[in-house]
């Protein structure tokens, strides 16, 4: 088991970062190679992550052809031909975000069986949207034994979406793309990776309207063929990076990074007394820590403050003098790296949905353990502003999401290494 060691206390992190694509549009993207009937599809900017590497199993799985050259960040998938009809349980298990598998194999084949993924810590995780919606749109649902199995002709439908699920817009866009007639998506969700994944269905021949707003309009099409895509900056690395450079009072440049992606955060950022800056090659961050005000945050679906920036920022509210308070309004159990960060002198409370976090009191290093993928960044860069030595083990989970996250900030100027211990 790998764990990662860093001497903090002192770190100023300064120079310039890159970003990877973004790991949650590649996942719904390579669902979305399953459509075409006609020539492949060549996915470029690809982030080489656990996660990837799970769903190309996935779609190998449905007897599709799919070539990741990690060299180049490409994966090149072809479709063409008969495709499966049952995701393969072992790597469906692995990741719940398979579940976006789902709309495609239904949609292509009129039949599709996959595993139905089980909750996480951070959360019951239901899909109950995305089956309602593949109802509206004619599908027989039943769920026996762990499995749900959709079948049917779909038609379009018009959805109001309780939630602005992602994973649940994904799955009914891609639906969605080979349905007879026209279907719309009420309360969409309106991630920068919705677009991702609506440009790409329209390079594929789909028929797509209002991808960003609440309101999608998707026109069924007999087929679609394949096409070339460079995956969108991750915005959540990106926004790692910014929050990192914040707490050291540092001075970095994160290249690529895009704006108007990160509002939400740049605007919270902002507003603690960070300089940011949009320049021609990306976003630069630099902060004096001991001028930064405490804020109250709450997260909220896109283009409200995102959830998966939530674990890190309390990190950088752990910093800065003062009370600050999060409140996770998307998840139910997202809080689980503030009880890691008391073991390292973190005075918070939590009250259901809402965490009051003292910051300014000096930190120690200590080992703590991830509980999930944003839990380990926060704790890593918690551990960037310690006293002493802090070890963050069980890191299967930044891997999912995270690539080589301790050289990029090593290089950056923290002293972190990260050892194998078997
Ligand atoms: C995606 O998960 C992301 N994962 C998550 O990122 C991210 O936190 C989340 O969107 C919200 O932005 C990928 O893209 C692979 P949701 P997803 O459906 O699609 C409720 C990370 O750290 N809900 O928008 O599963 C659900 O309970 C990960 O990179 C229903 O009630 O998120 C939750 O409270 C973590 N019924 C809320 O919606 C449903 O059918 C958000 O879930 C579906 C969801």
């Amino acid at each position: 088991m790998d764990k990662i060691i860093i001497e903090g206390g002192k770190t100023r992190l300064s120079g310039t970062v890159t970003i990877e694509g973004a790991k949650n549009a590649v996942l719904p993207l390579l669902a979305a190679t399953i459509l075409p009937t006609e020539g492949t599809t060549t996915l470029t900017n690809v982030p080489i992550l656990s996660d990837v590497f799970t769903m190309n199993n996935v779609v190998r799985g449905l007897d599709v052809a799919v070539d990741f050259q990690e060299s180049t960040n490409t994966i090149v998938v072809d479709a063409q031909g008969e495709i499966l009809d049952e995701a393969p349980y072992e790597y469906v298990s692995q990741m719940r975000a398979s579940i976006v598998v789902l709309g495609p194999i239904l949609a292509r084949n009129g039949h599709a069986k996959v595993s139905m993924p089980g909750g996480c810590t951070i959360g019951s995780r239901p899909i109950d949207l995305h089956l309602k919606g593949l109802e509206a749109m004619g599908a027989k649902i039943t769920q026996l034994g762990g499995d749900i199995t959709a079948s049917g002709q779909l038609h379009g439908a018009r959805i109001y979406m309780d939630f602005p699920s992602v994973g649940a817009t994904q799955n009914l866009m891609m639906a969605a793309t080979l349905a007879d007639g026209v279907t719309v998506l009420e309360n969409a969700a309106r991630e920068p990776e919705i677009v991702d994944l609506a440009i790409l269905l329209t390079k594929m021949g789909a028929k797509i309207k209002g991808a960003g707003t609440e309101v999608l309009t998707i026109t069924g099409v007999d087929k679609l063929h394949g096409a070339e895509h460079q995956v969108v900056q991750d915005r959540i690395e990106a926004g790692t990076f910014m929050v990192a450079a914040a707490m050291t009072s540092g001075d970095v440049l994160i290249k690529d990074a895009i704006w108007e992606h990160n509002r939400p955060l740049l605007a919270k950022l902002i507003e603690m007394g960070v300089e940011a800056r949009e320049e021609a090659e990306g976003i630069r961050i630099k902060s004096d820590l001991s001028t930064l005000k405490p804020v109250t945050v709450k997260t909220l679906p896109h283009p409200g403050f995102p959830t998966d920036m939530q674990a890190q920022f309390t990190a950088l509210m752990a910093a800065v003098n003062g009370e600050s308070t999060m409140i996770e309004t998307v998840f139910e159990n997202r809080f689980q790296h503030l009880e890691e960060m008391r073991r390292m002198g973190l005075h918070s409370e939590i009250l259901r949905d809402t965490a009051l976090i003292h910051g300014g009191n000096p930190l120690q290093g200590a080992p703590v353990m991830s509980t999930d993928l944003r839990a380990s960044a926060a704790l890593i860069l918690t551990g960037l502003i310690s006293e002493g030595k802090t070890v963050v083990g069980k890191l299967t989970h930044l891997d999912r999401g995270y690539y080589r996250f301790h050289e990029k900030l090593a290089q950056l100027g923290a002293n972190i290494q990260r050892i194998s211990e078997d």
